[in-house]
């Protein structure tokens, strides 16, 4: 497309990623990577990723877990830094990378990818370039700590996977307190702007949260507070489709099971 000033895509592909809803089943994951408690895939990241910079541009990831985000800019030809509190996880990340580095050779060479080791409250401290697009999903809250959850039987038993993130009380996942949790995350990725390219854009993977029968709004309330901040441009929805359905309130009251989440898009508009 000529004048095309987003991405390096042409208009068909373009027009595709705009519907505002996708399926995406995540491929089972490697076994380096299964001691992560909530990865997203690095497919699904690339997709965005080749959607909001294009080649050689460099993307963020605050909360890098272990670093799909860095993995997904690197086959798709962009730079990329990554932030990631747990040094387990930043080290895991730095390893994975290395190894895609070298299955992709020569044509990564020129390209940066780093891993630190820190806390995303402290971003503008790490001395990282001006960045062309954020791409990111933080801690669902202290979800990883529920007792019931579904998901998180499998981990109480196995010795090589996590349960939680960790037990550091800068690890967001660890403040119980909704509101806190809330105001944390808007301070964290609010004080991204003075990082991101004028323009660019900033893509959070989120779902709202289920917990005690009531529904905590997650997505809509980062949505509205971080509009304070940057234009909330759109939502885009990720959907699962291959996920066991499982009988919460069966015979009795409503209680889905949770198969999407938010891709909540917002730019830094100057205006803003
Ligand atoms: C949902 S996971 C991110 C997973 C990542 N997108 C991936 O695919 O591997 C959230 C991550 O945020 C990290 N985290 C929590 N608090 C943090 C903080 N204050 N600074 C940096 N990372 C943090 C956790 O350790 C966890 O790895």
């Amino acid at each position: 497309m000529p004048n095309n000033k987003l991405n390096d895509l042409d208009s068909k592909t373009w027009l595709k990623f705009q519907k505002s809803w996708f399926i995406h089943n995540p491929p089972p994951r490697k076994k380096g990577v299964l001691v992560h408690p909530a990865k997203f895939p690095e497919t699904m990241a690339q997709d965005f990723i080749e959607f909001f910079t294009k080649k050689n541009q460099i993307v963020l990831d605050p909360m890098a877990g272990t670093g799909s985000t860095l993995i997904a800019a690197l086959r798709a030809g962009r730079n990329s830094y990554g932030i990631e509190l747990n040094p387990k996880y930043a080290e895991i990340a730095e390893q994975i990378i290395k190894d895609e580095r070298s299955a992709l050779g020569k044509q990564v060479k020129a390209l940066k990818s780093r891993i630190i080791n820190g806390d995303a409250l402290k971003a503008v401290n790490y001395k990282l370039p001006t960045v062309d697009y954020v791409l990111t999903s933080p801690p669902y809250w202290d979800m990883l700590h529920a007792k019931g959850a579904e998901t998180q039987k499998k981990r109480r038993t196995s010795a090589d996977m996590d349960v939680f993130y960790s037990d550091d009380p800068k690890d967001l996942g660890n403040i119980h307190d909704y509101e806190k949790f809330l105001e944390m995350l808007v301070e964290i990725y609010a004080g991204l702007k003075p990082l991101l390219r004028e323009r660019a854009y900033l893509t959070i993977i989120v779902k709202n949260i289920k917990k005690g029968g009531k529904i905590y709004p997650l997505a809509w309330d980062l949505a509205r507070e971080l509009s304070n901040v940057y234009t909330l441009k759109d939502e885009k929805l990720w959907l699962q489709d291959n996920q066991p359905l499982a009988p919460f309130g069966l015979g009795s009251a409503w209680v889905s099971n949770t198969f999407h989440h938010y891709c909540l898009q917002f730019r830094n508009d100057p205006e803003n």
